[in-house]
């Protein structure tokens, strides 16, 4: 509707030049009824008072032109009478810069050369040479004068990356306005006194105070396309990666409403990490989000890329997102999924601890709607937010420069809206909406194991489950160190695959029985054979969930560790040796069996039958080994 009132004013300004524009409006045939409700024409008239129009100008407008410009105005406005004031200004030289409240429109060269500047930014890469010469050429033979209005502000103060501006009474929160110099500002603060406070996203030494501000009427987004795979962008969608541009048609919001409940199906289907301890006992479903949560060094970045890695071949796009993170950490993750081949399917969005706060808190919004994209062409996708804690604290840090009032831990009130609107975008789509999804795995680094700081807690509460992953146990050597007892998944569970939950049995109560064991017999010595078996299962069990990182293993690979692992096959086997004994078996099954794996792999449903077989074929592995030691 915007549009088609700038068209329509467009066409009103055609004829002013010949100055028939008084006579037209007069007519006040303004195409469209509905103007009154256009953008920029809220400008409501005071009961009591007439409709101020400024003019700045060096010449001032003669008697013919400032009726006309009145009549436009009144017109425009609906104002029963108009005031005009002349103002003179030097900037304003050949033509008028008019005012209304904070509508400007700008008939001064300087204003024709922004909307030239304008129109050749909006030509396509490749004419621009041909055209920029006709366009110039047309621009000057034309020279119409434009009715074209913006709105415009002023900046009032600059500093720390934000600006606060005055004027721009309309703008809406999250808009992006433009500054004289080219710098963008995202509005993050709208206040009663008639001020707005802006995150900068660039340079701010180059915006001084009074400078002009203009709406842009958009909300952040990134240019984005398929070939955005393989890519490392930053928040904006600006390739960091010295690659080519994305070249993008098209732009996805950063901030875009969750898919509602009805374009929602319930979570069906797996997204296997390929990390044993988590795919057995804590699944995670396609759409859901599971926490990473644990210390600084714990794995939780290690745990995230291996499940990047296991999707390989599996037709699911992975967006990582790296925020505030250490250039290098990034790089290093970077080789990671380069050397295992999963950079094809992965896109990578970096916001370094360098960036400005703004830019590092818009940065899993931008992933988000990377992931977004991939989601409604119905394709699988996964999102790692590395990590949250980060995230929340760049928003602190705007927060309190914009001077809100600072609650728990100096977080703004609307610290949990921030994570739970970005969460809630995960989803598993219904079939009608092409049945794509998002699986969110947000990372949030704990102080000392402190699981209910602020942030922690209101992002357990946001997810749909947590890894946890123990400082104790990842120096002890367990390693990923999950923390069985605390680690939780709400969803996944129904997404398992049949033959994953029939092996796994009670895997779980196993563990907790043999954590309560250990506890109890670090006091009694005489233990009897029940209880010291129990223990020698456990513990060998807890051998078996060690799994260096980089190596995920597949689901038949799982399948048969587990049906081997209840059947206590490793008994009997020295608890150090398990991991390697472990991959032994699992190589041996490969050479061996293969059709066996694979029909695992493919039917993915348990019988009795299949068990069988399996351990059978372990026991002849088992009696092989003991016969060659
Ligand atoms: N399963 C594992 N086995 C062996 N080493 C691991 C494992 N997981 C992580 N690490 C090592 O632990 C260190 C910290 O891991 P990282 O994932 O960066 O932790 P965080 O992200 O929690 O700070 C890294 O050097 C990594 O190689
Ligand atoms: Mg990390």
């Amino acid at each position: 509707m915007i549009d088609e009132t700038f068209e329509n004013l467009l066409k009103l300004a055609e004829d002013e030049e010949n100055a028939k524009k008084a006579e037209l409006a007069a007519k006040g045939e303004l195409p469209g009824e509905d103007v009154e409700n256009a953008e920029g024409n809220n400008q409501e008239p005071e009961e009591d008072g007439p409709l101020k129009v400024e003019i700045r100008c060096v010449t001032p407008p003669d008697e013919e032109q400032q009726k006309a410009i009145a009549t436009i105005m009144q017109e425009k406005y609906g104002a029963s009478s108009v005031e005009i004031v002349i103002k003179n200004d030097p900037s304003a030289a050949d033509g008028f810069n008019i005012f209304v409240g904070d509508d400007n429109y700008d008939w001064t060269t300087l204003g024709r050369i922004r909307q030239l500047r304008r129109s050749i930014q909006k030509l396509p890469k490749e004419k621009k040479i041909n055209n920029i010469i006709s366009l110039i050429k047309d621009d000057l033979k034309g020279f119409k004068l434009n009715l074209g209005f913006q709105q415009v502000g002023e900046v009032l103060t600059v500093g720390d990356g934000i600006a606060v501006i005055v004027g721009l009474k309309e703008v809406e929160y999250g808009e992006i306005v433009l500054f004289e110099c080219g710098v963008k500002g995202m509005v993050q603060d709208i206040r009663t006194n008639g001020t707005t406070g802006v995150v900068l996203f660039g340079d701010a030494s180059e915006i001084v105070e009074g400078q002009r501000v203009v709406r842009t009427g958009r909300t952040a987004g990134i240019p984005i396309s398929n070939r955005i795979l393989g890519r490392m962008i930053d928040p904006l969608g600006k390739p960091i990666d010295g690659g080519p541009d994305i070249g993008a048609k098209r732009y996805y919001p950063i901030e875009r409403p969750a898919p509602g409940i009805i374009d929602r199906k319930s979570v069906c289907s797996p997204l296997e990490t390929g990390i044993l301890a988590i795919d057995s006992m804590f699944p995670i479903g396609r759409g859901q989000r599971e926490l990473i949560i644990g210390d600084r060094q714990t794995g939780k970045t290690s745990v995230a890329i291996d499940t990047i890695l296991n999707q390989k071949g599996k037709d699911v796009v992975c967006v990582y997102v790296a925020i505030s993170q250490k250039a290098s950490s990034v790089a290093k993750v970077v080789n990671i999924l380069k050397k295992n081949g999963a950079m094809d399917y992965t896109v990578i969005v970096s916001s370094p601890a360098s960036d400005s706060a703004s830019l590092q808190y818009i940065a899993p919004y931008a992933g988000c709607a990377v992931a977004e994209y991939f989601m409604d062409h119905g394709r699988d996708t996964l999102i790692i937010y590395d990590d949250l804690s980060k995230h929340a604290v760049a928003y602190r840090t705007i927060s309190l420069l914009l001077e809100r009032a600072p609650g728990r831990e100096a977080y703004p009130g609307d610290v949990f809206y921030l994570h739970s609107r970005l969460l809630e975008r995960s989803a598993q789509l219904s079939d009608e909406k092409g049945g794509g999804s998002m699986t969110a795995l947000p990372i949030v680094e704990t102080q000392a194991g402190d699981v209910s700081a602020y942030i922690p807690t209101n992002i357990i509460s946001i997810t749909d489950g947590q890894i946890f992953l123990d400082n104790e146990l990842f120096y002890s050597g367990q390693r990923p160190a999950v923390n069985v007892g605390l680690s939780v998944s709400r969803v996944g569970s129904a997404a398992q695959t049949n033959v994953m939950k029939k092996s796994v049995g009670t895997l779980r109560l196993d563990l907790a029985q043999y954590r309560e064991m250990q506890v109890f017999s670090q006091f009694g010595s005489d233990l009897d054979d029940q209880t010291v078996i129990q223990l020698k299962y456990g513990a060998g069990l807890m051998q078996l969930l060690k799994q260096p990182n980089q190596s995920p293993l597949t689901l038949h690979e799982q399948v048969i560790l587990l049906m081997c692992a209840r059947e206590k096959m490793f008994l009997d086997i020295p608890q150090k040796e398990i991991p390697k004994v472990a991959r032994e078996l699992l190589d041996w099954f490969a050479k061996e069996n293969g059709t066996l794996c694979l029909s695992i792999e493919h039917k993915k449903v348990y019988s009795d039958g299949l068990q069988k077989k399996v351990l059978k074929a372990a026991k002849q592995f088992f009696t092989e080994r003991k016969k060659s030691e």
